[in-house]
C-alpha cells in the first residue's frame, strides 16, 4: 500500500523537533481527522531556508510528508518553496494511496503559513 519511500520517512523521519531560533513558524490541522503538524524555519536575510524541522501529531502519511517537505525545501529560496504542491511531495515519495492524498495538503499548507507569517513580519519591520 505505501511505497518503500514513505515507510522510510515514517520509520525515519529528517529534521524532526523544533526549532529555538526559528524565525516562521506555521501550524495546520486537519479537522475531520484532528491530526496537526507544526514547522518551524530560520529563513537568512537572503530569504533562504537555512534549517527546518517539524512536529507532527498525525497519520504515518503526514508524518513522512512532513519528512519529505523539510528535505525538499531545505537550502531553497521561500519563492521556490512556495512552488511546492502536494503532488510534487507525494511524488516524491513514490506516490501515496489516493485515500491518503488529503495528508500531504498539511505539511504544504503549514509550509504556506510560516512563509505567509515570516512575510507579514518582514514587511512590519520595514515600515
Ligand atoms: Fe489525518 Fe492523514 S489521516 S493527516
Amino acid at each position: 500500500m505505501y511505497s518503500e519511500k514513505v515507510m522510510d520517512h515514517f520509520q525515519n523521519p529528517r529534521n524532526v523537533g523544533e526549532l529555538e531560533d526559528a524565525n516562521a513558524v506555521g501550524e495546520v490541522g486537519n479537522p475531520t481527522c484532528g491530526d496537526i503538524i507544526k514547522l518551524y524555519l530560520k529563513i537568512d536575510d537572503d530569504d533562504m531556508i537555512k534549517d527546518i524541522r517539524f512536529r507532527t501529531f498525525g497519520c504515518g502519511a503526514a508524518v513522512a510528508t512532513s519528512s519529505m517537505v523539510t528535505e525538499l525545501v531545505k537550502g531553497k529560496k521561500i519563492d521556490e518553496a512556495l512552488t511546492l504542491s502536494r503532488d510534487k511531495v507525494a511524488e516524491a515519495l513514490g506516490g501515496l494511496p489516493a485515500t491518503k492524498m488529503h495528508c500531504s495538503n498539511l505539511a504544504t499548507e503549514a509550509l504556506q503559513d510560516a512563509i505567509e507569517e515570516y512575510r507579514k513580519d518582514k514587511n512590519a519591520k520595514k515600515n
